[in-house]
């Protein structure tokens, strides 16, 4: 049970005894942790954050999927415009050709619930008909980002939502890779596009998860104005590194740069997986992208 002191100021500090945490920014940051006492158990979600690969075959518990929809359209808006819809895929054949799409990832066909997350113009579409107007404005670049944005902030608050429960989850942006089959399998209409997925389920306890290296704040965080020298940039990146191989050495997987796997994603066009030809899969499902 995790216990806290409060402030005068009503800021909650943490106190002996709780998941701490000193130790999710020291796993986050190394020695350039940022000294912080704030505290409560939102906090411990969000810091906690772990992309969850394996999973137990139990199913989901009634109203899970709803309450996920409810965190996700609790989230921020553009205008309100509410430009996204989710896809709850629980189906073993359609979450196998799914992952067929998206790199055979087995966490696809492992976890209970595949969630299939929208940009989704076409009910915008739709309100146009209805109201006589033109809805020019969908056709412009404008508001394909302000669906991408408001889809990200949904799925961002429902992962929030679900891992405060005990359940995991990880965005599966290999969808990308495939968009016109995975709109046609999911019977898509025109001006709505599969921007990611997330697997849902409880973790394998078997399999130990960690709270990820990020990259030092000093990297990140300009103040007033854009200002990073190449020193500072060239020791955030070494720093990183070293911090990224030791979590990958404690995880077991195989040691690589984190430099290098950025310059190795972004190589060249067969680096992007299919992605390079998004541009023209999003104008031939309606977008206009202008
Ligand atoms: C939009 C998006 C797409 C992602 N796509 C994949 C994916 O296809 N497969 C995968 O295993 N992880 C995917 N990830 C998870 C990232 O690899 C992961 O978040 C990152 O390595 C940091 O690890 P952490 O989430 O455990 O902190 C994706 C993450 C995001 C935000």
């Amino acid at each position: 049970m995790t216990t806290h002191m409060t402030h005068a100021s009503g800021i909650e500090t943490q106190a002996a005894g709780d998941v701490r945490l000193t130790t999710l920014l020291l796993a986050r940051y190394g020695a350039t942790a940022p000294n912080l006492d704030v505290w409560n158990e939102t906090l411990k979600t969000v810091l906690g954050h772990r992309s969850v690969r394996h999973y137990r075959p139990d199913p989901l518990p009634e109203g899970t999927i709803e309450l996920l929809v409810a965190a996700g359209q609790s989230a921020a808006s553009s205008s309100n415009l509410q430009a996204w819809s989710v896809i709850a895929v629980e189906d073993s054949n359609r979450k196998a050709r799914l992952a067929a799409l998206a790199g055979e990832q087995a966490q696809i066909t492992q976890a209970p619930l595949f969630l299939v997350w929208l940009v989704d113009l076409h009910r915008l579409e739709t309100i146009g008909r209805l109201e006589d107007s033109p809805s020019e404005g969908l056709q412009y670049l404008e508001s394909f980002l302000l669906g991408a944005v408001d889809a990200t902030l949904a799925a961002q608050n429902a992962v929030i939502a679900l891992e405060s429960l005990g359940l995991g989850a990880v965005y599966i942006g290999a969808i990308r890779n495939n968009p016109e089959k995975v709109a046609r399998e999911l019977a898509l209409p025109p001006h709505v596009f599969p921007l990611f997925g997330l697997t849902v389920g409880y973790p394998d306890p078997t399999i130990r998860t960690a709270v990820k290296p990020r990259l030092s704040q000093e990297a990140v965080l300009f103040r007033e104005t854009y200002a990073l020298s190449e020193i500072t940039e060239t020791t955030a990146f070494n720093d990183y590194n070293l911090r990224l191989k030791h979590f990958q050495t404690k995880q077991h997987m195989p040691q690589r740069n984190w430099t290098e796997t950025v310059a190795r994603r972004l190589h060249d066009a067969a680096s992007l997986h299919g992605r390079d030809h998004l541009a023209a899969a999003l104008r031939d499902m309606g977008f206009g992208l202008k």
